[in-house]
């Protein structure tokens, strides 16, 4: 029989239960998986945790890549021996066989490996999002991208040095801070030892940034207002220190004229066609060689417990996937 983690309460990673479940049977619309490689993100943690409620017990994850055993019913765009991969769909991916609506499916072309693939769907659309949607990041513009060289952060450098933007990344450590170099940031900050308001207005000779991604939270909250120049955007679009608190609005008005958005990409993904764009745009990118993909870490399924673990610890590096055997 093959196995899967099971959750059945909220708590720290020792309640991620690796155990036999029975192969599930396609329903109309519905494709089998093999699972070949698991995406790990942060939002793993939150639903592992109860800060997002899942229902228990559930499987969780959100992201993986296989190749498809068994059509359901009606199904009409994909076929058996498809390379698959998806970022949509509810969780369910830490599991070797799973079941998906075919339309959350992307097909992989022969160039993107099943790892490259678990390591890229969730945090390149999140990047695509950010970029192309929340805002519309532009050459001559700067921006200040938190927790630089973590998952959705690797791509965000790419990516915005692509675009022709001046990149500031804030990291937590030396080897952090050489891999967001590589990945195109002008400007490295090390967040846990350096004024990080005081360099991005040396930087930007005062006039602050255009744009700062946080997705580190209720630690960096404050600090990222006070990196934003004159009708700069905050995008706040995580919070792996812990959730933001209440503020107060009339400090957009005091600091600026500011301007804040908490985008989430389940609401992107409602949009029809917008998720697709989004892989298709990061899977391009990815085949001309303007992105490339970092697998930092990979643990098998079954010691999920200790990829959350370093993750949580702050101790991953770009991606993280996990294989199940
Ligand atoms: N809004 C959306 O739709 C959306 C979609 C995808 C992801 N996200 C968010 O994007 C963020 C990044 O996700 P990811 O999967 O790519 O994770 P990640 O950035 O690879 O890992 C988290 C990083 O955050 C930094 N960090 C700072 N304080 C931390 C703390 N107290 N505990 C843990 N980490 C801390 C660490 O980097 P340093 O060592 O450099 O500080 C750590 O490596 C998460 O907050 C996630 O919720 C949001």
């Amino acid at each position: 029989m093959p196995k899967a983690i099971r959750i059945y309460q909220y708590g720290d990673p020792s309640v991620l239960k690796w155990e036999e479940v029975p192969i599930p049977e396609p329903g109309e619309g519905e494709v089998l998986i093999q699972q070949k490689a698991v995406g790990l993100n942060y939002i793993d943690v939150y639903h592992r945790t109860g800060l997002y409620p899942v229902p228990t017990p559930f499987t969780p994850g959100i992201e993986g890549a296989g190749v498809v055993m068994a059509c359901g019913k009606g199904t009409q765009y994909v076929s058996v021996g498809n390379r698959v991969a998806y970022a949509k769909g509810p969780p369910g991916s830490y599991s070797e066989w799973r079941t998906i609506k075919e339309t959350d499916l992307v097909k992989l072309p022969d160039e993107i490996s099943f790892e490259h693939a678990a390591g890229l769907m969730t945090k390149g659309t999140t990047a695509h999002m950010l970029l192309r949607r929340s805002f519309d990041l532009r050459a001559n513009m700067t921006a200040l991208i938190w927790a630089a060289a973590g998952g959705v952060g690797q791509f965000l450098c790419q990516w915005a040095n692509a675009l022709g933007a001046t990149v500031i990344g804030a990291v937590g450590s030396e080897e952090k801070a050489e891999f967001a170099r590589q990945n195109g940031c002008h400007h490295v900050i090390l967040y846990r030892r350096e004024d990080v308001v005081k360099r991005v207005r040396d930087i930007t000779e005062g006039r602050g940034c255009n744009v700062v991604y946080d997705s580190v939270g209720q630690a960096t909250f404050m600090q990222s207002l006070d990196c934003l120049g004159l009708f700069g955007l905050l995008v706040s679009y995580g919070q792996s220190s812990g959730p933001v608190p209440p503020f107060d609005i009339s400090l957009l008005r005091e600091k600026g004229s500011l301007f804040l958005t908490r985008p989430t990409l389940g609401d992107y993904k409602k949009i029809h066609g917008e998720y697709l764009l989004g892989a298709m745009e990061m899977l391009n990118h990815v085949m001309q060689g303007k992105i490339k993909i970092h697998i930092g870490q990979s643990y098998y399924l079954a010691d999920a417990a200790s990829a959350h673990r370093d993750l949580e610890s702050r101790n991953t590096i770009g991606s993280t996937i996990l294989i199940p055997e």
